[in-house]
């Protein structure tokens, strides 16, 4: 056997749910490795979530029927159950008690500014200003870095897992061009969402939805990927968009055409705080035919509630007292990986967390500010859950000794033309004629990719695959679906004549 290093729990990804499952398996007692390749802190969605985290408080059945209701119905239950009867202690315990974050906080200081978003009933979100992510990721971090039985261990990325007969026993990690493999008792995987697959996303750069694909590759479920939820509020001001968090409708913000007219109570009775996807798919088609929408704020203290909004307009060269010009971009991924309500995949030792994990919490589409919710209870659940499995050492696949170059642009290339036709043909609004043209561009994409992963490896090629890999799932599965629903939006002639795609898999 060559070198490697052993764990008891390895944690790929450091968002919120990655580390939650590393601190909840330290707990337990177990070594725990965590395999990142965001930079610190920002490569992580969860540094960049605005809105929140939303609770319980002392209304779990209203909570729970608002998640139902956001996904139209397709949420399950049982696991909309765990997330809310776990949420107040969740919360309690692991950002007040442990991380001492400071929510913002009422008239009184023992009292919570819970806020609200789109298609919630009642105030619920627990804040800081409009970047609670940074609030949370940044402790949590420091935290785990003086834990004895946690080593975080930064610009590492998982390339492939160790897997024999239906058991999973670790993952092929890369750092600075050498690659070794690391042996778990469990591995977690807990690496975020896909925005790269498309041009205009909220997630930070390489969301490459790598642990979906090195999961689909390794065999396990991956289930509802067809539901890609894009935000309707991201600032597109100029070159580089930003997301203007739901919290500022929910505090009275209205959306404006270009010909300045409120058009969101046409859409829904919920108008501005409509669902999210009939909230992206009215702003994309009043952009259409009038030109421009903008967020107008003035109906709130904007100055005086969202400061960190504030200082990101006039960064941007924005006059948000004009209006914010916003469209819809990539989110989140309410799909992906399927699992339990332990974290666990349909393969031995493999769990999956946060946006890379399918609970069932969000079904066709994500109610706001329970994602962040989401990725710290499963993550404390499947952390525990990993804890306690012995190691086993076994072959490692042959990837450690193979020219890593690349032609130059090679990978840029194949990107572009993958976000092209993820855009185009898988986004906001799909025809199925165009899902079977995408379908059959993403093969040959993908193709060319395994030609070159045959007899290189690097990093950025692995990204590539893993982007290709998951970019066919999503357009496979969409074509699969033939009822419109949530974030899963069909159009054109053939969109009643249901789906005659073959079974997806991930090596198509
Ligand atoms: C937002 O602040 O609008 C995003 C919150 C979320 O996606 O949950």
């Amino acid at each position: 056997m060559t070198d490697h290093n052993e764990t008891d729990v390895l944690v790929v990804g450091s968002g919120i749910a990655g580390l939650a499952a590393a601190l909840a398996a330290a707990r337990e007692g177990a070594n725990v490795t965590v395999a990142t390749k965001a930079t610190r802190p920002e490569g992580a969605s969860s540094w960049w979530a605005q809105g929140g985290i939303a609770i319980a408080r002392d209304e779990p059945e209203e909570f729970k029927q608002d998640i139902i209701d956001a996904s139209a119905g397709t949420a399950d239950p049982e696991a909309v159950d765990v997330l809310v009867e776990d949420a107040n202690d969740a919360v309690r315990d692991v950002l007040l008690e442990t991380l001492d974050v400071e929510f913002d906080t009422g008239t009184g200081a023992a009292d919570f500014d819970f806020t609200r978003e789109a298609a919630h009933s009642s105030d619920r979100i627990l804040h800081v200003d409009a970047s609670t992510g940074k609030h949370i990721h940044v402790p949590f971090l420091n935290y785990l870095d003086d834990h004895d039985d946690v080593e975080i261990r930064d610009d590492t990325a998982a390339l492939e897992l160790i897997r024999h007969e239906g058991k999973v026993h670790g993952a092929i990690l890369e750092s600075g061009g050498e690659f070794e493999p690391w042996y778990a008792g469990a591995t977690v995987l807990a690496t975020g969402g896909i925005g790269d697959l498309y041009p205009r996303t909220t997630n930070p750069a390489d969301s490459t939805g790598d642990g979906i694909a090195m999961a689909a590759l390794a065999g396990a479920d991956v289930t509802d990927m067809e539901y890609v939820q894009f935000h309707p509020t991201v600032c597109v001001a100029n070159e580089s968009p930003f997301l203007v968090s739901e919290a500022v409708r929910g505090e009275g913000g209205l959306l404006r055409n270009g010909d300045g007219e409120r058009f969101m109570p046409d859409y829904h009775e919920d108008a501005e705080l409509a669902p999210r996807d009939v909230v992206a798919r009215a702003v994309k088609r009043e952009r259409e035919e009038t030109g421009e929408v903008l967020l107008d704020v003035s109906p709130l203290d904007f100055a005086g509630h969202f400061p960190d909004l504030v200082e990101k307009c006039e960064d941007h060269g924005v006059d948000w007292t004009e209006g914010i010009p916003v469209a819809p971009a990539e989110h989140f991924l309410c799909g992906g990986v399927t699992v339990d309500d332990r974290g666990r995949s349909s393969l031995d030792r493999l769990y999956a967390v946060g946006e890379c994990s399918r609970t069932g919490v969000h079904g066709a589409n994500r109610l706001a500010s329970t994602s962040l919710l989401e990725g710290l209870v499963w993550g404390l659940r499947a952390g525990a859950d990993a804890a306690g499995n012995d190691v086993e050492v076994i072959e490692a696949p042959e990837l450690l000794e193979r020219d890593p170059e690349l032609p130059a642009n090679f990978a840029r290339e194949k990107f572009v033309r993958l976000r092209r036709v993820m855009d185009e043909y898988v986004g906001l609004e799909r025809d199925p004629e165009d899902l079977q043209r995408a379908m059959s561009v993403l093969r040959r994409l993908k193709g060319e990719v395994d030609a070159y992963v045959r007899t290189r490896t690097s990093r950025s090629l692995y990204e590539l695959r893993s982007a290709a890999v998951v970019a066919l799932l999503v357009a496979r599965q969409a074509a699969e679906n033939d009822e419109s629903v949530g974030c899963h939006h069909l159009v054109g002639d053939a969109a009643t004549d249901g789906g005659d795609a073959a079974e997806p898999t991930a090596d198509d």
